[in-house]
């Protein structure tokens, strides 16, 4: 009882020092650890991170937090309770607050016009309006979440609408964290992007949320623009990462035709300064929470004003990607003698990308959807990933799940690598193939083993943009 009397008196004080009182609603993958690392970083500004979502708050107050970022836990514990909070009182944290986040999720539509395509706003919206509703005093209200250009028009009509006295300024602050590294990203970022209105108010607002980032990031990786130009950059941003990808997947397929190998021809590409190393591994195809949504929401965009080229040439990058995860199950339909009826075959891997239990949108989920097709049996390991993968696959008998590799490959016929987790890299494959039937396969999505042992112990050997090696 005491402790808690001295700890309210203790909080009610502090907040008498707290230079600005920061806020954002959504709990998530993105306000979570970009809130952690400002209260990180500044200790005058109380943060507060809402949610509606009780058991999400409940999680982020606990020793459980509800996601999984290398150095994420570390930092909360450092700045909770001091000058970092978590909460589900949404209104009076919204009055209290100087600056408002909000890093709501922004979905793909699943419904109505622009289906499956077009970013779905109620989230957003409904926000827009609890902010409206509740707020007395003048708001900074940040879009972090990533939204279609002139998304902050909108939100400006809505918090303008009406008999409201209250005026709120609209900025644009796209993340860039990418999972995995969210807080490495955040701490060391290439650049941090603010969209803000040409005003006396806009620019004041905009100067006060750089005063936030030049508590650690240096002025020169400040960049500020128009808001509309902030809001395109974020969806470019995806679209021509995952962009590479599709690329240099498409040139998979041809070096597969070709024997080219194309891990070289990406070594001599992007030895290229103009071009660049990264992003240019060939695999079964990208995934995330990112990247087909921001794609898919780029080309709705482009339709919508009409330039229908330019909307084809974005979607090619899905359809590409959809492609290459085709062709990944051809490839193990044709090389097992076109069946795969009864065959069991252990997926290596489940989550979109390694250091991740994060399954949304992964290839993982439409390999298996295909295989299971062929009626084959699957078996499928990840460290992180599994709870994720039961959630997501039909609870068919052809399935089992494997924390251990050894004891899901017992009886296989192939083994399909889908996630580059280091641990598939390092695991006794002779001993492996003696608990496989014969002949025994493995198909390599990532390109992650070495091949040339692989296939002198035994196995017929598949990789992405590779000539095969094959006993048969
Ligand atoms: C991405 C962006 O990188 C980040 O800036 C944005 O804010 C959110 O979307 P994320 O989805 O977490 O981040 O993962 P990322 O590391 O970008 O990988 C995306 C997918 O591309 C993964 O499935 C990965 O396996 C695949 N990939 C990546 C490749 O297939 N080849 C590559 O060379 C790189």
């Amino acid at each position: 009882m005491q402790n808690n009397f001295e700890h309210s008196v203790k909080k009610i004080m502090s907040l008498k020092e707290f230079k600005k009182k920061i806020l954002c609603i959504g709990a998530g993958y993105v306000g979570g650890p970009t809130m952690t690392v400002i209260a990180n970083k500044c200790p005058e500004y109380k943060v507060t991170v809402v949610d509606i979502s009780k058991p999400r708050i409940d999680a982020w107050n606990s020793e459980e937090l509800p996601i999984y970022e290398i150095g994420l836990k570390e930092r909360v514990l450092s700045s909770r309770g001091k000058n970092l909070f978590f909460s589900t009182d949404v209104d009076k944290e919204i009055e209290e607050a100087d600056i408002i986040f909000v890093a709501v999720h922004t979905p793909t539509k699943t419904f109505g016009e622009g289906a499956g395509r077009a970013a779905d706003l109620q989230f957003i919206e409904k926000t827009a309006r609890r902010i409206k509703a509740v707020a007395r005093t003048p708001k900074i209200v940040v879009e972090k979440s990533t939204l279609p250009v002139r998304a902050a028009e909108t939100l400006a009509t809505i918090l303008h609408s009406g008999e409201h006295e209250v005026r709120f300024e609209i900025l644009s602050n796209p993340e860039f964290m990418a999972e995995g590294t969210a807080i490495q990203d955040m701490e060391h970022p290439d650049r941090i992007l603010i969209g803000y209105n040409e005003s006396e108010s806009g620019r004041l607002a905009r100067d006060e949320l750089m005063n936030v980032y030049l508590n650690w990031v240096p002025r020169e990786k400040l960049i500020t623009t128009n808001l509309w130009s902030s809001e395109l950059s974020k969806l470019v941003s995806n679209a021509f990462l995952a962009q590479r990808i599709s690329s240099i997947n498409s040139i998979a397929a041809l070096c597969e035709e070709t024997e080219a190998d194309v891990v070289e021809v990406a070594n001599a590409v992007g030895k290229d300064s103009r071009i660049g190393s990264k992003f240019l591994r060939a695999g079964v195809g990208f995934g995330g929470s990112c990247f087909r949504k921001d794609i898919l929401h780029l080309a709705y965009l482009c339709e919508y004003y009409g330039l229908i080229e330019v909307a084809r040439f974005w979607e090619q990058v899905v359809t590409l990607n959809d492609y290459q995860i085709g062709r990944f199950v051809k490839q193990i339909l044709q090389a097992m003698f076109n069946t795969l009826v009864g065959k069991k075959i252990a997926l290596f891997g489940y989550a979109f990308k390694p250091d991740t239990s994060d399954t949304r949108d992964a290839p993982a989920g439409y390999i298996c959807h295909h295989l299971l097709k062929e009626k084959a049996k699957l078996s499928i390991v990840d460290p992180y990933a599994l709870d994720n993968a039961r959630t997501e696959l039909p609870g068919d008998e052809g399935i089992e799940f494997e924390k251990d590799p050894y004891k899901a490959i017992q009886g296989a016929h192939a083994i399909a690598l889908v996630t580059e987790w280091d641990c598939f890299r390092d695991l006794d494959y002779k001993r492996i193939f003696s608990e496989m039937e014969k002949p025994a396969f493995i198909f390599d999505g990532r390109n992650l083993l070495n091949h040339q042992a692989l296939f002198d112990i035994g196995f017929n050997v598949y990789a992405v943009g590779k000539p095969p090696r094959s006993h048969l």
